[in-house]
């Protein structure tokens, strides 16, 4: 036998070839000869390794040292630098997406090591075209043993013991399977396997074909032996012109090594295989239909019973299964059920193959056991969700399937967990849905796919189905209705139960799965007319529009600053906000997330350009902007609360010509914009500003006046005409540690308020933040500008789960905040004060309902951190004092409840908004809910019924430029110029992001591609 040094692996499974990986063999096969390695480095072509998204891929054997995305002319430096000096080449190494760390070895990647490789025992090892290859891992011995020493009945028991479940979908028993078709009465038999593999997506099937084709041969033979056919037939689908080669080739090198034909291994054994192939329908994959086109008939299902192990291809029994459900025989053959059985849950043993595919740092193919649970899937072989996205669901079963939500992560995959939230395990196809994906849209999308691969032989699928999808069209354009709801889903039950064959069976799942879960969804398109996402694009005219809470006018704005006319680009702006410079610095800029230019390089700093407009006035014009009422109005309104909330509302309503007072309990207004957010982030100067300018409307501002304490709540109900209650989340939550009551524990927003309102606070040197929220990095920041030397966020979590603007993390990390993740305090340390502060550290257990990893505590890792000051910043809750009990209704957060729509309380004329209705949440959020409020106070006012309206999305009257046709060239966000930080911690406050310069303003501004012209 040769021995080689070396051996070098290089995947040529389709996605590695399409993206070049012959190219890499052919000139390393050169390069080795050119060097005289040909007799130590052994070079050999696999089938798929799995991670196909990173191709192509190469290992280099004995280390397994795992090389990605190579090029032709990456060959030589391999060679000369690995083969030949024994270091591996670090820049062409695995790097794992999320944190682009280089791994050297295939096994140390967490993507592969946490599989478990039955099926793919072989793929990605061997070279599929060399039967030795195959032999050479135990291939064709299990067929040996069961023509040697076995009875069918002993195979088919080992079979029983494994617990295989068929893989094509259905998850019938397998060993009964075979009984079934072993004690069919028939001379003549036939052993089908089923590589139709029609799911969008799917492509599992294929891969054992092209990784590994004898396996399934192998399995096939038995199968054979075991029923008592002499033919089998593969049914491939002819997309798959690789598979079709690499299973005729090894159909022919089986049967020069007796393996296939007859008397195989000398036996009285005989057994032939053929492939027929399929032109692409999803239907031929169901089992009945498929039989029909191996007979030259066309491919249409017919009833059940009989089913084809009794009357199967041409009326013969017939024993069907999918490549999958076959290539799992020999291993169990060789090791016995009870081997196979060790993985997997009661009712689903083994291993199963899923192809990952969606919004996942790592696509490919997997195969894990059993019983895994869906978010180790998602985050441990997946790797996460890419640009820090939130997950949202997880498809599973392709258009058979439904869709499973976050909340359920730690589900087992199995068969009858999967199968309990409405989805199915399927053939194996897996999609990672994120925030970006329009449940509807994903439903009318399967619709779609199978109103097309209906055969059209019974009426509620072929007629059913389609006006299904009639449906779904109409929801994602807005014109919907909730009795549309009403009837997808009485259509989907129908269609159930009276579909003849598996795909109309099935065909409801994607829809009534995610009515299921995301109704809600539903409704904004059919009431509101939103789609969230940003996918329906007849529902909406730019996605940075329809992302942002208070819908402005973005690519208007951001052309008009492009072409250096800043009023015009702020007027545009007003016409939805009154608070420019506020959202312009501590907005949390979802419009960003959805912009287009982030598909090509990075989102336009939509945010800091709003902020450049509304300082650009400040400094130039200030005051000129102020809009006269529409008309005068007697009624008078009381808003109670100047946070942003109640500041839009007051804005909105004195433009309608009300009389609006604002009760402020602080002697300051601004609610958290003052008090909580701190003066380098938004400093005094721009937030006094914009309240003035409200002030300018003929807005009252009443500070220093605490509705339940300064002024009773009657009072204001009997004085004014309609209400608005926005007083936020003010009281801190507790940790409910020992020791919180110690000199020197401060809450969060306590502490920021007194902070805010120029107020000493002595924190000594050392301070510990507990939280991972913007409250708790901006305590963290602030104590450092107080002076104190060492500051510790503690959070119990891991960084990238922070609630915190991520940009806040990395200035807090900048100034000198340290972070211990994964630590929770469990008491606080002292005599009278503060000492210490003892925590212990956590691990990240299984998925809680917020589709994380809970933290649970390990135990006796307890440590201590002396500190003088101890921050909880965990969260805070609405203060209902001021209100009398039972008037409102009131949610188990503690928060007031309200008809979403119109933020009406159903108490006569009062509406409520803000953190008040949702719990600590944003500041454009809290503005939306001002608009709400004060669109629906007007209705009141005007003796109308306070009933949700449609509104569309508002585009601007001033003119804007028309967009320019220059072809796009790739550039950054301009980067936003910042305060050095050996400037920024003085007891000052200095504002630590300067703003665009006009320049850099006008540069940023012309990246925008003006979705609003091009939808
Ligand atoms: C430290 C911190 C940092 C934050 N940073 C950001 C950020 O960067 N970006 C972001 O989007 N969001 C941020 N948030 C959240 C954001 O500030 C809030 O979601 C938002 O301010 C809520 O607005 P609101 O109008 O509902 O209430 P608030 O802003 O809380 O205003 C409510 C006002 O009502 C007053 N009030 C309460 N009770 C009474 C009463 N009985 N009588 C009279 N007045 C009363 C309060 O004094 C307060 O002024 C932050 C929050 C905190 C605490
Ligand atoms: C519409 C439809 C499409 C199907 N497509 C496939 C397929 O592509 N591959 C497959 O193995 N089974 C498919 N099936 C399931 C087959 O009907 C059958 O159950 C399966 O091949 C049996 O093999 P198993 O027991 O090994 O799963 C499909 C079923 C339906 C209803
Ligand atoms: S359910 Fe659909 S695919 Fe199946 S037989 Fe009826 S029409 Fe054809
Ligand atoms: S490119 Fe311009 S118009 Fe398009 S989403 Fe981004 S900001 Fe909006
Ligand atoms: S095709 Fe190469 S890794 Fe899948």
């Amino acid at each position: 036998m040769e021995l080689f040094r070396l051996q070098v692996l290089i995947c040529a499974g389709g996605a590695c070839i399409s993206s070049g990986s012959k190219s890499i063999f052919q000139v390393m096969e050169e390069e080795l000869r050119n060097r005289n390695l040909t007799d130590e480095v052994k070079l050999i072509q696999t089938g798929c390794v799995g991670s196909c998204d990173i191709g192509p891929v190469m290992i280099v054997y004995p280390e397994g040292i795992f090389y990605q995305k190579l090029k032709p002319e990456d060959v030589p430096l391999i060679v000369e630098e690995h083969f030949i000096k024994g270091r591996p080449v670090k820049s062409l190494l695995y790097k794992e997406k999320s944190t682009q760390k280089e791994v050297e070895k295939y096994r140390d990647i967490d993507f592969f090591s946490r599989q478990v490789k039955v099926v793919l025992r072989n793929s990605g090892i061997i070279d599929p075209e060399k039967i030795e290859e195959y032999i050479a891992r135990d291939g064709y011995q299990a067929l040996a043993k069961v023509l040697t020493e076995m009875k069918p009945e002993d195979v088919i028991e080992s079979i029983k013991i494994s617990g295989l479940r068929g893989r094509g979908g259905g998850g019938f028993p397998t060993g009964i399977k075979w009984e079934f078709a072993r004690k069919s009465p028939g001379d003549i038999k036939y052993v089908v396997c089923n590589a139709d593999e029609g799911d969008p997506g799917a492509f599992m099937d294929r891969s054992v074909l092209e990784g590994d084709p004898h396996s399934v041969i192998e399995a096939m033979t038995i199968a054979g032996y075991t029923i008592g056919a002499k033919q089998g037939y593969i049914y491939v689908r002819a997309e798959y012109p690789l598979a079709i080669e690499r299973l005729s080739h090894a159909i022919k090198q089986a049967r020069e090594y007796g393996l296939l034909g007859d008397n195989i291994l000398g036996t009285d054994f005989s057994f032939n295989l053929d492939i027929r192939v399929g032109a692409g329908a999803f239907v031929c994959g169901e089992e009945t239909a498929l039989l029909h086109s191996i007979e030259g008939k066309r491919g249409m299902p017919r009833p059940r019973p009989p089913y084809p192990a009794v009357q199967g291809l041409f009326d013969k029994p017939t024993l069907i299964n999918n490549v999958e459900t076959y290539a799992n025989i020999p291993p169990i053959i060789l090791n016995g059920g009870e081997w196979y059985a060790k993985w997997g849950t009661e009712n689903s043993k083994g291993t199963k193959v899923f192809a990952l595919a969606g919004a996942i740092n790592n696509t490919g193919l997997i195969e894990v056991p059993m019983g895994i649970s869906l978010g180790e899937i998602v985050y441990d072989i997946g790797g996460g969700i890419p640009k820090g996205k939130e997950l949202k669901a997880i498809q599973a079963g392709g258009p058979s399937g439904g869709c499973i939500p976050k909340e359920y992560l730690s589900t087992p995959v199995d068969y009858d967990s999967i199968k309990k939230l409405g989805a199915i395990v399927g053939s194996g196809g897996l999609i990672v849905l994120d925030e970006d994906t329009c449940m509807v849209d994903l439903a009318r999308f399967f619709m779609d796919f199978i109103v097309e691969e209906s055969c059209g032989k019974c009426t509620p699928c072929r007629v059913g189905t389609r006006k299904m999808l009639q449906i779904l069209n109409k929801i994602t354009r807005g014109e919907g209705t909730l009795e549309d709801l009403d009837l997808l889903i009485k259509l989907g039950e129908q269609i159930s139960k009276t579909a003849l064959c598996g795909l109309g069976q099935t065909a409801a799942n994607p829809v009534l799965s995610t009515i299921r879960y995301f109704r809600e969804e539903y409704e904004k398109h059919i009431l509101e007319k939103r789609c969230e996402a940003g996918v329906c694009s007849s529902l909406y005219i730019s996605p940075c529009q329809n992302a942002c809470p208070l819908e402005i006018d973005v690519p208007s704005y951001v052309a008009l600053i492009g072409e250096g006319r800043f009023k015009d680009a702020l007027s545009v702006i007003r016409e939805r906000t009154p608070l420019p410079g506020i959202c312009g610095r501590v907005c949390h800029h979802p419009c960003q997330s959805k912009c287009r230019r982030g598909q090509t390089d990075e989102p336009v700093a939509i945010k800091w350009l709003k902020r450049f407009a509304a300082d650009w006035e400040i400094k130039n014009q200030p005051y000129t902007h102020i809009p006269v009422p529409v008309k005068d109005r007697i009624e008078k309104v009381a808003i109670i609360g100047s946070g942003p909330a109640g500041l839009t509302a007051a804005y909105d309503l004195a433009l309608e010509g009300f009389k609006v007072t604002v009760f402020e309990a602080m002697p300051k207004p601004g609610g958290m914009l003052k008090w909580g957010i701190p003066d380098y982030r938004l400093p005094s100067e721009i937030l006094d500003y914009e309240i003035r300018y409200i002030e300018k409307m003929g807005v009252e501002i009443k500070c220093n006046t605490k509705v339940g304490k300064d002024i009773a709540f009657e009072e204001i109900k009997k004085e004014y005409d309609a209400i608005f209650i926005a007083v936020g989340a003010q009281k801190s939550i507790k940790l409910n540690v020992p020791g919180e009551n110690l000199e020197g524990v401060i809450h969060g927003v306590d502490f920021l308020r007194k902070v805010n309102g120029g107020e000493e606070v002595a924190i000594g040197n050392s301070v510990a933040v507990i939280g991972g929220g913007n409250a708790a990095i901006d305590s963290a920041r602030t104590a450092l500008r107080l002076g104190a030397k060492e500051v510790t966020v503690v959070y119990r979590r891991l960084k990238e789960q922070m609630p915190a603007d991520k940009e806040e993390i990395r200035q807090a990390e900048k100034e000198g905040v340290k972070f211990i993740f994964l630590a929770a305090p469990v008491k606080i340390l002292g005599k009278n004060k503060v000492e210490a502060i003892e925590c212990v550290k956590m691990e990240l257990g299984p998925f809680d309902k917020s589709g994380r990893k809970k933290p649970v505590p390990i135990e006796g890792s307890n440590f201590v951190i002396p500190v003088d000051t101890v921050i909880p910043a965990l969260s805070q809750k609405t203060d209902l004092d001021f209100v009398p009990e039972d008037e409102f209704k009131i949610s188990k957060w503690g928060t007031f409840e309200v008809d979403r729509l119109t933020l009406y309380t159903g108490v006569d004329g009062i509406f409520a908004g803000g953190d008040a209705v949702t719990g600590p949440s944003t500041v454009t959020g809290s503005m939306r809910h001002g608009h709400i409020a004060a669109k629906y106070i007007k209705k009141y006012l005007d003796g109308e019924e306070v009933r949700f309206e449609y509104e569309p999305f508002h585009k601007t009257e001033i003119p804007v430029p028309e967009p320019s046709d220059e072809e796009i060239i790739e550039q950054p966000q301009r980067v936003m110029p910042t305060l050095p930080v050996s400037q920024r911690l003085g007891r000052d406050f200095a504002e630590v992001e300067l703003g665009y310069s006009v320049e850099l303003a006008m540069a940023e501004a012309q990246r925008c591609l003006r979705c609003d012209r091009t939808e």
